[in-house]
């Protein structure tokens, strides 16, 4: 059993009996977040690009935890540099795959920028990605933020999509009618939409994604998660 809370944005808690994965843990600055980063314990950390609102508490939280980090390679180099310990720190690249203990991880490319920027700094972290997370017999899409793209359909024919998270918010990344397109083209069962309603431009109702899955007749069941809810896949 799979249990996948979210915790608004781009944030989900995945977690077997062996292992507690976080995604781009965006929680100080988060107007959604309802939980605090300490509250946070996990085993592994997947940051799928350098922009603030994904890259987030990682570093306190790493560090709080000793928790392992694994993203592209550039992205790992800044936050080695920010603190994040560097036997902690798994480097990976697009196309590329690796077998934990825990479970089996690949970067999928996302169309989008990544860049760490501030006000006084912009930081290159490398091309953004997306995460293809096997676990107990189950395939888990993090799609991180992207554009739909044709290569879905690649992954929908090599896996058995078992869940799929999608963003939804348009403007910076997909919106509801091309992550309705994207469940298409990977073949997911089910769909969680996330990436809407933390600032104005995305506000969102991923009511309407799911409406529109059942409207379109789509293979895929489109699942809304309410912040801090688990869904259990099994
Ligand atoms: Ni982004
Ligand atoms: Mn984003």
């Amino acid at each position: 059993m799979i249990g996948v809370t979210y915790h608004s944005h781009a944030c989900f808690t995945i977690s077997t009996d062996n292992v507690k994965i976080l995604t781009d843990p965006f929680i100080t600055g988060n107007p959604l977040a309802k939980i605090k980063s300490e509250d946070l314990k996990p085993d592994v950390i997947l940051v799928s690009h350098g922009h603030p609102d994904h890259v987030g508490d990682t570093v306190e939280i790493a560090k709080a935890n000793n928790s392992l980090v694994i993203a592209p390679f550039e992205l790992i180099v800044y936050l080695q540099r920010a603190g994040v310990n560097p036997e902690k720190c798994h480097p990976m690249h697009i196309g590329g795959s690796f077998q934990f203990e825990w479970g089996k991880v690949k970067l999928t490319p996302a169309t989008h920028g990544s860049a760490y920027v501030t006000e006084n700094e912009t930081i290159y972290t490398g091309n953004p990605c997306g995460f293809l997370i096997s676990l107990e017999g189950k395939n888990i899409y993090f799609a991180g933020d992207t554009g739909i793209f044709y290569d879905m359909k690649l992954l929908g024919e090599m896996y058995k999509i078992d869940l799929a998270l999608l963003p939804i918010g348009d403007n910076f990344t997909m919106g509801i009618e091309d992550a309705v397109k994207a469940c298409e083209l990977l073949k997911a069962e089910v769909a969680i939409p996330m990436h809407y309603d933390t600032f104005d431009v995305i506000k969102k109702d991923p009511n309407d994604f799911v409406e529109m899955l059942e409207k379109t007749h789509s293979y895929t069941k489109g699942v809304v998660v309410n912040f801090e809810e688990t869904y259990i896949l099994q």
